[in-house]
Order: structure tokens, then sequence, then C-alpha cells
């Protein structure tokens, strides 16, 4: 952990120095603004000349999940990761004020982007624990603009979650959009690996390496999958709030299979228009806005792919409504999650037969370089999956419990909920186009490791299960 001389040192004299303190009431009598967790917006301005806006943000020091199973104290603005949406308008006068929780180990400020001034009121917020703080400015320019604590070390108050977006809308207000969302990506630097359980706390060995173990949308893994995917219908505008806290990593926004209609960067009126994937460096937003017109399910990442598929850096935007053929004829949910898989399609579909059976070893190390190819991306090296994406093999009551439904799966994909190990999961893992002796060894596998049960599968087994699927079951894919 790290001590922080200067800080310690400072916060008591600047409290002293700096205006705040009790006085909490609001002055000048100027309107509340709305605040929302993300991956809420608050509501639209309604369409009014500028006035005086009183914006009220709490610092909190806060147990937070990181990952199924990962603790993490998060340093906030307003309780969560990222910090609460604030939504005013051009030429607002915003009086400003930042209460810091008794409870506050550190002390905290804030240095809104949007603020013209030195910076961006940091210097002026510095609240100790217990104490509030107020300013004032004028909400100049009209855009999207990052938040963020700038009390030392800066780089390590960011990095436990002191983040979060300003909307300054511009005076003639946005055009109505039917879903608006929030969503920023920032990255956490922990004293374990990936998905390492138990209470973590922040390495400054890894932040000032630039090496997090998680890359992530909304502070957490699966913030936006599974019940919290984003959903819309077809036909509908959405537009997104994306913002970048870093403190390090230059994201690259992505949505597989939308293409954003419009991209406004930062502050800027003119919008970039047809655009695939959006840069955002640390300390920077935008707004995305598209159509959705085809239904399906589509992932949300970092287009840096192993921050999405290996740190965390993947969401879901889920859309319902009626088939589109004429914009897109293929099956929704079976391409998106090959990205990584694709090997599989190309191993050779002919069986070898020359040498005879495979002995139980010869099938595992076959079945553990399919793995590799094949199921890694998803279920990870060590067999534990990506929580909340993609389950776990390792231990899996669900894979021990029905080898002949695994093999199906293997042989047929799987759509739609499973629960594993008393957890649900609802990612879409595509038909491997695999021989049968693949499915055989990679189930061989795949058994003989991580504490599962140790069953072998012959590829003969498999390839009646592929000419007879769900023989057993009447006809009936094997229920969960
Ligand atoms: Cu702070």
């Amino acid at each position: 952990m790290l001590a922080c001389p200067i800080g310690r040192a400072w916060w008591p004299l600047m409290a002293l120095l700096l205006p705040g303190g009790a006085g909490l009431a609001a002055q000048g009598g100027g309107s509340r603004a709305v605040l929302a967790h993300a991956p809420a917006v608050p509501p639209a301005l309604a369409r009014r000349p500028p006035g005086r806006v009183v914006v009220r943000l709490e610092t909190r020091e806060v147990k937070h999940q990181l990952a199924d199973g990962v603790d993490y104290t998060a340093w906030t603005f307003g309780g969560q990761v990222p910090g609460q949406f604030i939504r005013v308008r051009e030429g607002d006068r915003v009086e400003f004020h930042l209460d810091n929780h008794p409870d506050s180990r550190m002390p905290h400020n804030i240095d809104l982007n949007a603020v013209t001034g030195p910076g961006g009121g940091a210097a002026v917020s510095f609240t100790a624990p217990g104490h509030s703080t107020s300013f004032e400015f004028q909400a100049r320019n009209p855009g999207l603009f990052v938040y963020h604590c700038a009390a030392v070390p800066v780089g390590m108050h960011v990095a436990n979650g002191m983040y979060g977006l300003m909307l300054v809308e511009p005076a003639g207000g946005l055009a109505p959009a039917r879903r608006e969302y929030y969503l920023m990506l920032g990255e956490f630097y922990t004293d374990g690996a990936f998905g390492e359980p138990g209470a973590r706390a922040f390495s400054w060995e890894k932040a000032l390496a630039e090496t997090p173990d998680y890359v992530v949308f909304n502070g957490a893994v699966g913030s936006l999958t599974g019940e919290r995917a984003l959903v819309a219908s077809v036909g509908e505008t959405v537009r997104l709030y994306v913002g970048n806290g870093g403190p390090n990593l230059t994201a690259s926004f992505h949505i597989s299979g939308e293409t954003f209609d419009r991209v406004y960067l930062g502050g800027s009126s003119q919008p970039l228009t047809n655009v695939e994937t959006v840069p955002l460096p640390p300390g920077s937003a935008a707004i995305v806005e598209f159509t959705v017109d085809v239904p399906g399910t589509y992932p949300i990442a970092d287009h840096a792919l192993f921050r999405a598929f290996n740190k965390g850096a993947l969401g879901t935007l889920r859309v319902d409504g009626p088939p589109a053929p004429a914009l897109y004829a293929g099956r929704t949910g079976d391409e998106v999650y090959l990205l990584e898989g694709a090997t599989a399609q190309v191993l050779p579909a002919v069986r070898d037969t020359a040498r005879g059976p495979k002995t139980v070893a010869e099938q595992v190390e076959a079945g553990r370089r399919i793995f590799s190819q094949t199921c890694q991306a998803c279920h990870q090296s060590d067999g534990r999956g990506i929580p909340g994406s993609f389950p776990p093999l390792a231990g899996s009551d669900f894979l021990n419990a029905d080898l002949r439904r695994a093999v199906g799966i293997v042989l047929n994909g799987l759509q739609g909920p499973v629960v594993v190990n008393g957890r649900t999961y609802n990612a879409v893992m595509p038909a491997l186009r695999l021989t049968d002796d693949n499915v055989a060894d990679v189930l061989t596998y795949v058994y003989s490791q991580w504490g599962n049960a140790g069953k072998v599968v012959a590829p003969a087994l498999v390839s009646q299960i592929r000419l007879c699927p769900w023989c057993e079951t009447g006809g009936r894919p094997p229920g969960p």
C-alpha cells in the first residue's frame, strides 16, 4: 500500500484555509441538479434560459465488488464507480458542493474538465473528511466532459474509481433520443491476478507499469451483461455517453455489429459520422448515437481485445424487435463471439483413423491444444470462465452432471440461460465445427482438469450424439 506524505501533510492545512465547512445550504436559491448512477442518465433538461443550478456530490470510500468474489475499496463520487452523472445547460451558473463523508480516510477534491478556471476547480474544492466545500463556475462550453479527483496522489485516486461525466447541454438542447445510457471505462490495479478472489488492495507497481488486472465498464466485470445488459428495440435511437476514466490506457470503444451514426468527441458540435470504433484517451468522453435496426445481442467492448475478453471490458446491448432480413439475413447470435474462436472453423474435418484409438493421455494432450485454440478465450486457461459472462468449466456442477449434454453443447452450441454452480449465465456459445475426435479429446481434457469428474469421452459416443441429437430426451434439447 502507498503512503502519501505530501497529501497527508497538506490536507489539514488546506481544510482550514479553504471555504466550506458546515454551512451546507444552497446559496442563491438555484435549482438542484438531478444526478444519476450509471448506466442511467438524468432526464433531458427542459428548454429554458440559463440559470443557477446547485450540484451536490459526495465523496465516499466504499467496499466495492470488482468481479464475482473480488472486493476492493473504491473511492467514489456518490458511492459507485463511475461517479454520478451531472447534467446542466450551457450558460448555467453552477454552485458546486463537494461533501467528503466523515468516514473517509482521505481528502478528496474535484477537477471538472468542463470548468474554465485553474485546475477545473481542484484547488478550491480540496475537502478533508467530514467537510464540505463549495465553489461556483459558469458552464461555458457545451459538450460531454470527464470529471475526476485530483488530490495527490492523483493517479491513485483515479485508479480507485474517482471519475465521472458531466454533460453541458447546448443552449438549444439535444435532439430527443429514445434511450440514453452512461458508460465509463476504467482500469483497476490490484495485488492479485484477474478474478483472484478476496479483498484486493491497490498495486502501486502495476499502476506505474500501466498493467491493470481489470479494464471494465462502469466499475466492475459484468456491469453491463446478463440482467444488467443495455436494452433497446428496433427502430429506436440510442445515445450513449461514453467516457474513459483511465487513468492510463486509451480506450477503443466499439459495439460489434453496430456502426455509430454520429459521434461527438468531447465538446465538438460537429459529429463524425459512420464510425466503427471511438478512440478515447484517458480523461475524455464522446456522445455516441445510432439507431438500432436488427434485433439480437451486440457485444460492447474495448476493441483492444485482450481487455475485452480477459480483463473484463465487455458488455452487452440487447435489441428486441422484428427481424430485418433485408439488412441482415444471417442468424444473429452465432457470429458475434467468433472473434477469437474462429480458429475452430479451419480445423480439418477429417477423422484420423489410421493410428487406431488414442490413449487417454493422448486424448488429454490433443484436447489441451484444441482447448487453447477454441475454448480458452471465453472459459479461460484455468477453466474459471469470466464472471458474469462465460461460465466456469472448473468444478462445474453443470458439466459434471451430464456428459451427453456436454457433448451436445459442444456440437450444437448453446443459447439461453444456464445455471452453473448456483450462478446464471446467459452468453452465446457458437456451434463449434469440430470433428468427433476433436470433441472427444477436448471434453476428455476438460473432464481431466480443475477438479472435474475425470470422464473419458469416446469419439463413437460423439458420433452417436451427432447423428441422433437429443435422442435420449425425446428430441428436445436437454434443459439446464
Ligand atoms: Cu480523491
